[in-house]
């Protein structure tokens, strides 16, 4: 069963530091809240030292008072447990509960997440803070929920404390039961690593290169993502022991964690943080035709994929800025509103803005929130309480609707985690995914991002048409068997480059490439170059003697047919290996599976989908132009609201299939119509 938010109506909310301000604010601020339509505020996540600032010593007054007034303005709460920001108290009596770098410097108070999961002493004050919190607040009326910690993994996702090393001795030791396993699975014999003792097994440490042993660093951030759940678990088990009538989320998808588990050891759903003015450092910026903000329906769909209702934490509000670091300009007019429907169209059936107020000090002061330092009227308050009055009117209508996709892109967490270090193959997933996503974005074909897990079964994946996994390097017989499956019962498989050929210790098979897939696909790899130095990406041309050709970059395999009823679609168009096979498609079964020896080139996708001819379910609604994303969520009994949100800085006109009512405005629409720039619509079929 999913783990989902189960709300009656939408939840729009704000993040709140109640200890940040004077208090004769509170009432003014809680008043101009509930006015523009904000019903939840999140609290307390970093107040550590207000609820206990001696050790032992808890006080509850400012908040008692905080949450007092917020019930009586008719606000709920969502009370943070306060462990992401240790006092100085505390780490300077035990400084053991420390992280460490790699070269095992500790971190030092003057920051917050400046400790490790693994402190034993550490979980005990984290332990008895949430247990004296949740004793506190388990029968306040303004409180519904609670959030543990603040974003596991954000700032560093590696931890190397003496306590850390020890854990994942501990690890191991439950893992392989002897120094001969563990030294198989690490391939210890190669330059000598073998361990003849337990007491040499650690972490990776600083070594010459910075290059560790990749197995072991493999099961590194298996162990970090344990420790993270472990952690959060001890924080959820007090939870639901003390106040159980309310619910657990935590916020945040960060690396080396595998939230899917995260979420089914420990929450009820899974909340995120949304910034998509990250775009700019993380995202398609540098390329051709990039997706922006838009690119943040992709994170939002992995989101979605942990809990399909989900709540959004955090909603940008504003610029964004650290004193040091992350300059973000300002959001467009209309920009805000157009992501709160961007977060509500993947899944958000609650979302909050970060934050309600910009900090007057430290390290935030040009994080922006709802208001300014001078807290008078600005256009954000405007745009968000315009957010408020709509959502108000349609909010009951909106929640628990399913986002519809029939292609989903795979991917999974050891191979995002294998590839971290291994770049012959992680290079490859961020631009494979990209590609793939932005042509079926531009297409209207809305696409869910699905992480396949030890257990996934194919009757998992047979809703969808077409399944795209890039490079599934680490590939185990089960996922092979499962893909088959797939194929055979009549989906679409395709994959790339660099797949199968890793078993899951990260060990290379004595295999053809693509290993555990070669048999599926039908193909042999019998050569291929890393592109790289002076290499060109090879150009590819279709066999159909169409004359049309896309790039084939960052890593170029030239393929042979080993099975019967597989075609080569594609060879290569440049490079010394011109006119050899590059792209394959098998039928098999009901399904077909289709074979490309590179990297996913944006012409290499929308190649596919052309051949392909995968309808848009748009297509229904209207003629889109390019720059509206469009995506549908559905009620339990299949009725339909069309999303349509525009990203452009400029009016976009579209023609309507059907006759609509615009749910947002109420306003009946037919045949042409059109959307301001970072304009939303929200359409639902007119009554026949
Ligand atoms: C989030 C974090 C917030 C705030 C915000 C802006 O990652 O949860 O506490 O720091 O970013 O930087």
């Amino acid at each position: 069963m999913a783990r989902k938010l189960e709300a009656d109506r939408f939840a729009l909310g704000v993040c709140y530091y109640p200890e940040q301000w004077d208090e004769k604010l509170w009432a003014d601020d809680y008043r101009r809240m509930k006015e523009m339509g904000i019903d939840v505020v999140r609290v307390g996540e970093f107040a550590w030292t207000i609820f206990e600032p001696a050790d032992g010593a808890f006080e509850f007054g400012l908040f008692d008072r905080a949450l007092d007034l917020a019930h009586a303005h008719g606000l709920q709460v969502i009370m943070g447990t306060p462990t992401a920001t240790p006092p100085a108290w505390l780490t300077q009596a035990h400084p053991e509960v420390l992280n460490k770098t790699q070269d095992g410097l500790a971190y030092h108070h003057g920051m917050r997440r400046h400790y490790t999961y693994n402190s034993a002493v550490y979980r005990e004050y984290c332990a008895r803070i949430v247990r004296r919190m949740a004793e506190h607040y388990a029968r306040h009326p303004a409180i519904v929920g609670w959030q543990i910690d603040n974003e596991l993994n954000c700032e560093t996702d590696v931890f190397y404390a003496d306590a850390d090393h020890d854990a994942f001795r501990a690890w191991c030791r439950e893992k392989y039961g002897t120094l001969g396993a563990l030294n198989e699975a690490w391939g210890a014999v190669f330059w000598s690593q073998t361990y003849t003792a337990w007491e040499q097994v650690h972490l990776t440490r600083k070594t010459a290169a910075g290059s560790p042993n990749p197995h072991q660093a493999l099961d590194e951030k298996r162990f970090i993502s344990d420790s993270a759940i472990s952690f959060a678990k001890l924080q959820s088990d007090i939870l639901r022991e003390v106040a159980p009538h309310h619910w657990v989320t935590t916020n945040g998808l960060f690396g080396n964690l595998d939230s899917h588990r995260l979420t089914e050891e420990t929450l009820d759903f899974f909340s995120y943080d949304s910034y998509p003015l990250f775009y700019s450092i993380f995202g398609d910026a540098q390329e051709p035709e990039p997706m922006r903000d838009r690119w943040w329906s992709l994170n939002l769909s992995g989101v979605r994929d942990i809990s399909p209702n989900f709540c959004v934490m955090e909603q940008q509000a504003g610029p964004g800025g650290w004193t040091n670091r992350i300059q973000l300009p300002s959001p467009y007019p209309g920009q805000m509103r157009l992501w709160t429907y961007q977060s509500i169209l993947h899944g958000a059936d609650m979302v909050l803005y970060f934050r309600w107020r910009t900090a007057k000090f430290g390290t935030e002061i040009y994080w922006h929130g709802l208001n300014d330092y001078h807290n008078g009227p600005n256009r954000r308050l405007r745009e968000a309480a315009a957010v408020g009055e709509e959502l108000g009117r349609i909010g009951e209508r909106l929640v628990g609707r399913t986002y519809k996709a029939n292609v989903a892109l795979l991917e999974d967490y050891d191979n995002e985690w294998d590839g971290r270090l291994d770049t012959m193959h992680g290079a490859l997933r961020g631009p494979s995914l990209s590609a793939w996503y932005k042509r079926l974005q531009y297409r209207h074909i809305p696409a869910d991002k699905i992480k396949l897990r030890r257990d996934a079964t194919a009757n998992g994946l047979s809703g969808y048409r077409l399944a795209v996994y890039p490079h599934p390097t680490i590939m185990t017989e089960r996922t092979a068997e499962l893909l088959e499956t797939y194929v055979r019962d009549g989906g679409i498989l395709v994959l790339g480059a660099r797949t199968g050929y890793k078993d899951e210790t990260g060990r290379c098979r004595m295999m053809p490439f693509p290993g555990m897939a070669a048999a599926l696909c039908g193909v042999h790899v019998d050569d291929f170059t890393l592109i790289a130095g002076d290499r060109e990406p090879a150009d590819v041309a279709l066999a159909d003697g169409s004359g049309r050709t896309f790039k084939a970059p960052l890593f170029n395999e030239t393929l042979t047919v080993q099975a019967e009823g597989t075609e080569v679609v594609a060879a290569y168009a440049s490079g010394w290996y011109a006119g050899r096979p590059a792209l394959t498609r098998r039928k098999l079964g009901q399904g077909e599976v289709w074979y490309f020896g590179a990297s996913f080139s944006e012409g290499a996708a929308e190649a596919i989908l052309d051949l392909l001819d995968l309808p848009s379910p748009a297509a229904d609604w209207g003629k889109l132009p390019r720059e509206v994303e469009f995506g549908i969520r559905e009620d339990a009994a299949g009725g339909q609201w069309a999303y349509l949100l525009n990203y452009a800085d400029r009016e976009v006109a579209f023609e309507l299939a059907r006759d609509c009512v615009d749910v947002l405005t109420g306003e009946r629409l037919s045949g042409r119509a059109a959307m301001p720039a970072f304009g939303v619509r929200i359409l639902e079929p007119s009554p026949q």
